[in-house]
């Protein structure tokens, strides 16, 4: 909820928050940042994920993602944000608000048959 001010949405207007938890026990947090050219945005759990590596290379292992935004309406990590989830926590959790409020679901239940090279 804290980065989620930090976010550069000028063109949605919608802000969105989120913090992964590493099995390191390290926390990271990232907002979304929009461009004007709008394929370019990064979601708020993709900048999360990205500053981890950034920080401490690729050898993370992703035990939880949570997500939220500024409207509190219903939010889960978009398709993208699943595959990339998927790269660096096969077996996260996701904590997100759901059409019926607060959700948890495992990554495989939102993203079944994801692609891994191993
Ligand atoms: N967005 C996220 O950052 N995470 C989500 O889980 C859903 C959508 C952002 C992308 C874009 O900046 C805005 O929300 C509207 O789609």
């Amino acid at each position: 909820m804290r980065v989620m001010k930090n976010a550069h949405a000028p063109y949605s207007k919608f802000r969105v928050g989120a913090a992964i938890l590493l099995a390191n026990g390290r926390v990271f947090s990232g907002c979304n940042v929009e461009n004007a050219s709008y394929g370019m945005t990064n979601c708020a759990e993709r900048t999360a994920i990205f500053t981890a590596v950034a920080e401490l290379g690729p050898k993370i292992e992703i035990r939880a993602v949570a997500v939220t935004n500024d409207h509190g309406i219903a939010c889960s990590p978009c398709g993208a944000c699943r595959q990339v989830i998927y790269e660096f926590g096969p077996d996260a959790t996701v904590f997100f608000q759901g059409a019926d409020g607060p959700r948890e679901a495992h990554i495989k239940e939102l993203l079944p048959e994801g692609f891994r090279f191993q």
